[in-house]
């Protein structure tokens, strides 16, 4: 008999998002005519700009030709990484090697494998409310204890996110290997300040500890004071393994293209306190796990850094976030109580007249049809919220908010 990984046992419900898909179809299926509006997973609705087709159309009839055709693709082509250091990077005054970039199939897969080249015994912190995929992928490795009745994992350093702190904590007193940031934040579309950063690097070059810092929602920032990498913190290439992705920033949910940096300096100790450095390991686990992101998509990728996609895919980009605008101002004005979606598009909302989040989610769902996500669903200081996605129309963002104030007496 083969024995399972019991750490899978260990593990809340389903993941998240499907759970919500469950509920969602149930709902659709016992009322059809409804007229359902998504904003709960934060997938695009708007097509590819122009400018992403064209690359894919042409790289597509390069690789029908004799000539042109292109196999694996181990590594990031140099088209791509040299775009992604002169747009991502040097704009903002950070230099980044072609070999510190890893290319991958997205953010969610790269923050997920991260942890393997870590050992089993490493201890780590995330914010809660977090990104389930940072805690489920560790509960998988075996490296917590079981949940507690509040779902939170024994072994693990939750650092409460929390309107007093607005949203982004502070290193924690004690000790921890790793640490996993995401800023702009998912869930609660908050920022971390310059500040904040400064503050998580001084305490990992003074912990030796590795921050794990996602930024899969960089493109969304609109004051360009605020820091985009974690490189432009001094400091951060010794402590800090980035993760950028295109879902996003271009609509590349369905298309997939993401990488994440791992800086040269960055190092790691075993057991007998020798330092290897973490850029080979991550080389060593990608070459073994994964074949590449295949031509079309680094064309289409690249494609996003040219004149016009930087344009095109700008233009996408402020349309979601007018949508979180409208989504501020319009359930603000009648009293909701709002977080983020100034630098994000998500938009975390106290749930009304006290409700827990799963029942302000099925509510939403069964008075107005709004789907949306309850803040419980990721961490216990979740619970009392619930994130609202600006992904969709603005017709439907609108028609939401219309008839939220309608259910909600606001
Ligand atoms: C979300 O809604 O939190 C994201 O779309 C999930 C993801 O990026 O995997």
């Amino acid at each position: 008999m083969a024995r399972i990984n019991e750490n899978y046992q260990k593990l809340q419900a389903g993941y998240l998002f499907p759970e919500i898909g469950r509920r969602t179809r149930a709902f659709a299926e016992a009322k059809p005519d409804a007229q359902l509006i998504r904003l709960g997973i934060g997938d695009v609705t708007l097509p590819l700009v122009p400018a992403v087709v064209e690359a894919m159309r042409r790289a597509a009839e390069e690789q029908g030709s004799a000539d042109g055709v292109h196999g694996y693709a181990d590594e990031a082509y140099p088209f791509l990484s040299d775009a992604i250091r002169e747009h991502d990077f040097r704009a903002r005054g950070v230099e980044v090697a072609a070999d510190e970039i890893f290319v991958s199939d997205g953010s969610k897969q790269d923050s997920g494998n991260i942890q393997e080249i870590f050992g089993a015994d490493v201890s780590f912190a995330v914010t809660d409310p977090v990104y389930p995929v940072y805690v489920d992928t560790n509960v998988m490795a075996g490296r917590t204890g079981p949940a507690d009745e509040g779902g939170r994992y024994g072994g693990i350093t939750y650092l409460p996110a929390t309107e007093e702190n607005g949203f982004a904590p502070s290193p924690p007193g004690e000790r921890v290997d790793l640490v996993y940031l995401c800023s702009p934040n998912n869930p609660t579309g908050a920022v971390a300040p310059r500040a904040n950063l400064e503050a998580w690097v001084a305490w990992a070059r003074a912990n030796d500890a590795v921050l794990l810092f996602d930024a899969a929602y960089d493109a969304f920032i609109q004051d360009p004071a605020l820091p985009r990498s974690i490189y432009e913190i001094e400091g951060a290439r010794e402590c800090a393994i980035e993760m950028r992705s295109f879902s996003k920033r271009a609509g590349f949910t369905g298309v997939r293209c993401a990488y994440t940096v791992v800086p040269k300096e960055l190092t790691g100790s075993t057991a007998g306190g020798e330092r290897v450095a973490l850029n080979g390991l991550w080389a060593r686990r990608q070459a073994t796990k994964f074949n590449g992101v295949p031509y079309v998509v680094q064309r289409a990728a690249e494609a996003v850094f040219s004149e016009e996609g930087r344009k095109q895919t700008g233009e996408q980009v402020a349309y979601y976030m007018a949508n979180a605008r409208a989504v501020r101002e319009g359930l603000g004005a009648a009293g909701f109580t709002l977080f983020g979606g100034e630098h994000s598009p998500y938009i975390w909302m106290k749930t009304p007249d006290g409700l827990g989040s799963w029942d302000c989610f099925d509510r939403l769902l069964e008075q107005t049809h709004v789907v949306t996500t309850p803040g419980a669903g990721f961490g216990a200081a979740g619970e009392g919220y619930v994130r609202i996605s600006s992904f969709n129309s603005r017709e439907n963002v609108d028609e939401a908010i219309a008839r939220i104030l309608e259910a909600f007496g606001g």
